[in-house]
C-alpha cells in the first residue's frame, strides 16, 4: 500500500526517505498544494517524491509527524476529508495537548521516537539512531490483531521498531525526555551532546514535578531513571539539534507550551505546581518568538 507523509520536518523527512528507501510508494502532503514534486537528501542519496492532496482516492498508510499545534487542524481536515476505508493514521508528535483529541479515527495508531534528526535546507541529516514504539492511540477489543504489515514495513525503514501497548506510558516518558533535554538545548545554544552536566540537578527537579503529574493520571514514572534515560537519549543523539533548538533558530513557534508549559498548566489545574516547568517554560518563551 502507499505511503503518506504528512509533515515535512526533521521526523517527517527522515520517514519519508526511509521508507523510500526500504522499497516503499510515497508520497508527501504540503501545505502548499500547488508543489507537485519534492527532492530531498539523506546519508549522501537524493529521493524524489510526487505531492498529494487530500482527499484521497484510494486507502494510504498516512504518517502525520506534525507539530502538537497542528494537529487539531489536520484532525478537522480529516473530518472533511475522511480516509478512505482501510486506510491507517499514524500520529507522531512531541508533547501533550491540553484536550487530547477524541475525534480520532478507531484505528489510530500513536508512533513516538527517541531518533534525532535535523533539516539542512533540503537535506535531512540523521544524527542520532534511536528506537521507536508502535501502539494503538485508543483502547482497542483484546481480538484487536496488531497492524503486523505497517509495524514491518516501519521497522525495515527506521529500525527499532517496538509493539507497545502501553503507548501512553511512552508518549509520556518521551515528554519527559523533551522536557528534560529540549528547552536546555535553546538555554546553551548547544547540540544535544554539549549539554553541560551541571543541568542535571535543574533535570531532576523537573522529572520530579512530571512524575507527581504522571501518577495523577495512573501512570507511574520514576524521577531518577527519567534523568538517567534522558542522559542516555543525549548520548545516542550527541550530534542532533533538537527540535526546539531549530524551531528558535528558524524563529519558528517552539513546542514549548506543549512540553514544559503543558505540565505547568495540567498541574495548576489538578491543584498541584510545577515551578520549574514553570520557570524554564517562561524563560524558552523569552529566547523564542512564542
Ligand atoms: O525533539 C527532539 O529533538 C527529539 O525528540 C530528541 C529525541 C530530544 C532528540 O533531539
Amino acid at each position: 500500500m502507499q505511503w503518506l507523509i504528512v509533515g515535512q520536518g526533521a521526523i517527517g523527512s527522515l520517514m519519508a526517505a526511509s521508507l523510500q528507501r526500504s522499497g516503499n510508494n510515497v508520497v508527501l502532503k504540503l501545505r502548499q498544494p500547488e508543489i507537485t514534486s519534492v527532492a530531498l537528501g539523506m546519508q549522501g542519496a537524493q529521493f524524489q517524491f510526487s505531492t498529494q492532496n487530500l482527499p484521497l482516492s484510494q486507502p494510504m498508510h498516512v504518517f502525520a509527524a506534525i507539530k502538537a499545534y497542528s494537529v487539531g487542524d489536520f484532525l478537522d481536515e480529516l473530518q472533511q476529508w475522511p480516509l478512505p476505508a482501510g486506510s491507517t493514521l499514524i500520529l507522531s508528535y512531541n508533547g501533550m495537548l491540553d484536550n487530547e483529541p477524541s475525534l480520532l479515527p478507531t484505528d489510530t495508531l500513536h508512533w513516538v521516537t527517541i531518533h534525532g534528526a535535523y533539516r539542512d535546507g533540503p537535506t535531512v541529516v540523521h544524527a542520532g539512531q534511536g528506537e521507536s514504539w508502535l501502539g494503538w492511540a485508543q483502547p482497542q477489543q483484546a481480538s484487536t490483531p496488531t497492524p503486523e504489515t505497517i509495524l514491518q514495513a516501519l521497522n525495515n525503514a527506521l529500525p527499532e521498531v517496538h509493539w507497545s501497548d502501553s503507548i501512553q506510558q511512552r508518549r509520556w516518558q518521551k515528554l519527559a525526555m523533551n522536557c528534560l533535554i529540549n528547552p536546555f538545548t535553546v538555554i546553551h545554544q548547544c547540540r544535544n551532546g554539549e549539554l553541560p552536566p551541571s543541568i542535571r540537578a535543574e533535570q531532576h527537579k523537573l522529572a520530579e514535578e512530571l512524575v507527581w503529574l504522571a501518577h495523577q493520571h495512573q501512570l507511574a514514572l520514576n524521577a531518577d531513571e527519567l534523568v538517567q534515560q534522558a542522559w542516555q537519549v543525549i548520548a545516542q543523539t550527541s550530534a542532533n539539534y533538537s527540535s526546539m533548538y531549530m524551531d528558535v533558530k528558524h524563529q519558528r513557534r517552539t513546542e514549548i507550551d506543549y512540553l514544559n508549559g503543558f505540565v505547568a498548566r495540567q498541574a495548576d489545574q489538578l491543584a498541584g505546581s510545577a515551578p520549574q516547568h514553570k520557570a524554564i517554560w517562561h524563560r524558552v518563551r523569552e529566547l523564542s518568538l512564542d
